[in-house]
């Protein structure tokens, strides 16, 4: 049995020094761009995608090589979740204060920087995707698929469209369906970009690619319920954002919809679903089985 919280502890330590390497220095021209960038890189962050990245990548190779050849990927996928968090946060859309436990990305260094700052973020995750620099070992079709999943992932047809349909839906009644379409797109495609690119990275076969799918796009509709559960549950001090943000703004949410207990009975069963997609592979994919169980045990 995996030990989830010092494997957190451990991976999120490699993704962090690893991001501190790979990304930009603030210095020269741009360091007041940079610095903000940075800061709402580091303040802080669990990191699931990367560490998701990795661990798909570790449960596909045997190789102990692995987790160094993806760090890049890895790294990529915490630049674009984070350019997400700045932009979900600012005044024309959630409006938030908040975030990883300090002032959000606007309130520190105003509209326009965090605007150009999650605009850069983005940019850079497909750098880092893209420069041979950073190829260690990934053959170029992988690279090249990695780059292909996470692109449709991050846009239109996934995050982006997903936050559209989020922001529209503000107010209204939406249909259950109408709800799992938002969830799916504006955070469990990203978390299934995460999934298979570590696989993709690793070499995955098309068995094991099928099986990874299904894994991500379970455990990210999970995330998200749990997101919502914990907006009504928890506090502002554990979370580090704002709680009860959701309701203030009248969000489709999952408590909203179907209240609290039927809402975490419905976590427990997409990460059980999850869970079954993982029988064909062997105990290499305990990282991700107890990074499902993770997701909806999580407190924050
Ligand atoms: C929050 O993501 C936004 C969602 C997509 C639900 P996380 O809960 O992963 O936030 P950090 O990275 O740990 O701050
Ligand atoms: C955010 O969903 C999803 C993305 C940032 C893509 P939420 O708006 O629920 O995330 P939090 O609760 O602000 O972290
Ligand atoms: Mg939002
Ligand atoms: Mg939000
Ligand atoms: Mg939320």
């Amino acid at each position: 049995m995996i030990d989830i919280k010092n494997y957190l502890h451990e991976k999120q330590l490699l993704v962090v020094q690893a991001l501190d390497k790979l990304m930009l220095s603030p210095e020269g021209d741009f360091a007041d761009h940079v610095t903000c960038m940075r800061y709402s890189l580091f303040v802080g962050g669990k990191r699931v995608r990367p560490i998701l990245c990795l661990a798909a990548g570790t449960c596909i190779s045997g190789k102990n090589d692995i987790e160094m050849r993806l760090l890049p990927v890895a790294c990529a996928l915490e630049c674009i979740h984070t350019y997400s968090l700045i932009h979900d946060d600012l005044p024309a859309m959630d409006n938030d204060d908040l975030r990883r436990g300090h002032p959000t990305c606007h309130k520190k260094y105003g509209e326009a920087e965090a605007i150009l700052a999650g605009d850069g973020l983005l940019t850079f995750a497909f750098d880092l995707l893209s420069n041979p620099v950073h190829a260690r070992g990934l053959s170029d079709s992988a690279r090249l698929a990695i780059v292909h999943t996470i692109a449709r992932a991050a846009g239109s047809l996934g995050m982006v469209g997903g936050q559209a349909l989020d922001m529209d839906g503000e107010g209204k009644k939406l249909s259950f369906d109408q709800l799992k379409t938002i969830h799916r797109n504006k955070t469990g495609a990203l978390i299934t970009a995460s999934v298979l690119s570590g696989a993709l990275g690793a070499g995955a076969d098309a068995d094991q690619l099928r099986a990874m799918q299904v894994f991500g796009d379970n455990i990210g509709l999970a995330f998200q319920i749990v997101d919502d559960l914990l907006d009504v549950i928890s506090t502002t001090e554990e979370l580090g954002k704002t709680a009860g943000s959701d309701a203030r703004h009248n969000k489709a949410t999952y408590p909203a919809f179907f209240g609290v207990d039927k809402t975490r009975k419905m976590a427990e069963q997409a990460v059980q679903t999850s869970l079954d997609a993982l029988s064909i592979f062997s105990d290499r994919a305990d990282p991700l089985r107890a990074l499902a169980q993770y997701i909806v045990d999580r407190t924050k």
